[in-house]
């Protein structure tokens, strides 16, 4: 792939009002990521110089992107004179011959869709496909075959809305076009916005054929509202979680499954129905079970659930973690803590077995505190550890002590606990024979 053939320009300029939201449409997320964070990384794949056009919210968008990349161009849009996706195209300025124009709500893209674009070199190409319901695009009006322009929803009179073929929003152009007729570009429409669907007729105008390339919705899908987003994001959803499976990962009911972008799968690995794993995971051989969800965190030859919650930076090895226990920012290897714990802050090492309804008291209003624990230590259940504590190797500590900040040192026993004091008769005298 020679990608220093094509410059790449993606319009995120927009306010997206049909999404209904605070939040600029291009940041709004599809499987962890925004939007516009997939359209680069397609883009990356096939150029050296990618533009994006930002100017609603750009700060956020700018400072967004940059966190992920930093070889693309920021280009600002004077939307408030030249609004509209022609307006878009003003300021750019692409390195290459060959532009190829994205939207900026098309996270479905991906660098294989757009081979087409590259192989032709005509002036000017479209991306068109035909659906049962158009609704939202704007529609391509074809004569004898050849594309003629397109008209916009809402500047379509019945005839036109009729039409079933739509403009995918995904266009290749040679740079002289677009230094030529972007200028010409008009705002006389019912959104009083420069359209830059216009350069199509104007080009066909002055005697240019307009290449249309059909391509599938499954990959050029454009995201307008809420709904839009759902949809795309079981695309999304379906794609990673094949790939997933297609690599050995065996999963129960993936329908029900959420996997992000960036999930990292190693060896035989198994989850199970209506889990969720997020950010940056990385399962290796271990087994995900029902209802748990796993964020951010490292899972190594080690079983979770049902019912269990890996919270950020989370690093298990040789665990197992049972139902309805909770794990935070904490390192535990060779560990078993099987059933109603919170573990936060904490470094437990191996041979250790962490009692049901054990608490790592790591937060006193103000801070965070750590707890560590050493090797073969027997916690018994309702333990209450208040961080920061330190357990020794070979510490028993007995079910139902609060054990204060210290140090419990190696080979001992540690026990809190209420003398149980027992009346007699004493449920009777309260409730009387029942
Ligand atoms: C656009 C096309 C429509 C096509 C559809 C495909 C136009 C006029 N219409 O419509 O024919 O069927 O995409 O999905 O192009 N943007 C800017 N600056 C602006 C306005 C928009 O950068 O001033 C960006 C948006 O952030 C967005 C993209 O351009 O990423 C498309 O804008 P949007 O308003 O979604 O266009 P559509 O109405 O969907
Ligand atoms: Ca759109």
């Amino acid at each position: 792939m020679n990608k220093d053939k094509i410059s790449i320009v993606i319009l995120a300029a927009g306010k997206g009002s049909r999404m209904k939201s605070p939040k600029a449409k291009v940041l709004h997320n599809i499987s962890g990521k925004p939007m516009l964070y997939h359209i680069i990384k397609a883009s990356r794949e096939i150029s050296n110089d990618i533009s994006v056009v930002v100017a609603h919210q750009k700060e956020a968008v700018i400072e967004q992107m940059s966190e992920y990349f930093d070889d693309i161009h920021f280009v600002v849009q004077d939307a408030e004179n030249f609004p509209g996706t022609g307006g878009a195209m003003k300021n750019i300025a692409p390195k290459n011959n060959k532009v190829l124009v994205l939207n900026g709500d098309m996270p479905l893209i991906t660098s294989k869709a757009l081979e087409g674009f590259l192989e032709l070199d005509d002036d000017v190409i479209m991306s068109i496909f035909d659906l049962k319901d158009p609704n939202g695009y704007g529609r391509v009006i074809i004569k004898d075959e050849h594309v003629q322009y397109i008209v916009e929803q809402k500047d379509a009179n019945d005839a036109e809305l009729n039409a079933t073929t739509v403009n995918a929003g995904i266009y290749a152009f040679s740079k002289e076009v677009i230094e030529k007729y972007i200028p010409l570009l008009s705002n006389d429409n019912a959104q009083k916005e420069y359209y830059l669907t216009d350069v199509i007729s104007i080009a066909k105008k002055d005697g240019l054929s307009i290449v249309p390339l059909l391509v599938d919705e499954e990959h050029f899908k454009g995201v307008n509202s809420k709904k839009d987003l759902a949809d795309s994001e079981e695309i999304m959803q379906t794609r990673i979680k094949t790939a997933h499976m297609n690599n050995g990962v065996i999963m129960q009911l993936p329908s029900t499954i959420y996997i992000e972008e960036g999930v990292k799968f190693e060896g035989e690995c198994i989850v199970e129905n209506a889990c969720r794993i997020t950010g940056n995971s990385h399962i290796i051989n271990s087994h995900i079970k029902a209802g748990s969800v796993v964020e951010d965190s490292i899972m190594k030859n080690s079983d979770c659930g049902p019912m269990a919650h890996l919270r950020p930076l989370s690093n298990i090895e040789d665990t197992h973690i049972g139902n309805f226990v909770e794990v935070k920012k904490s390192s535990l290897k060779g560990v078993k803590a099987g059933h109603l714990s919170y573990l936060g802050d904490s470094e437990i090492d191996e041979g250790t077995n962490i009692g049901a309804g054990t608490i790592t008291c790591n937060y006193d209003g103000i801070k965070k505190y750590k707890t560590i624990i050493g090797k073969n230590v027997f916690i018994g259940s309702d333990t209450q550890l208040i961080a920061p504590v330190t357990i020794e190797d070979d510490v028993m500590i007995a079910a139902g002590t609060t054990v204060s900040s210290g140090t419990v040192a190696q080979g001992s026993l540690a026990l809190s606990r209420v003398k149980l004091k027992t009346v007699k008769n004493f449920y009777y005298k309260f409730f009387g024979k029942r």
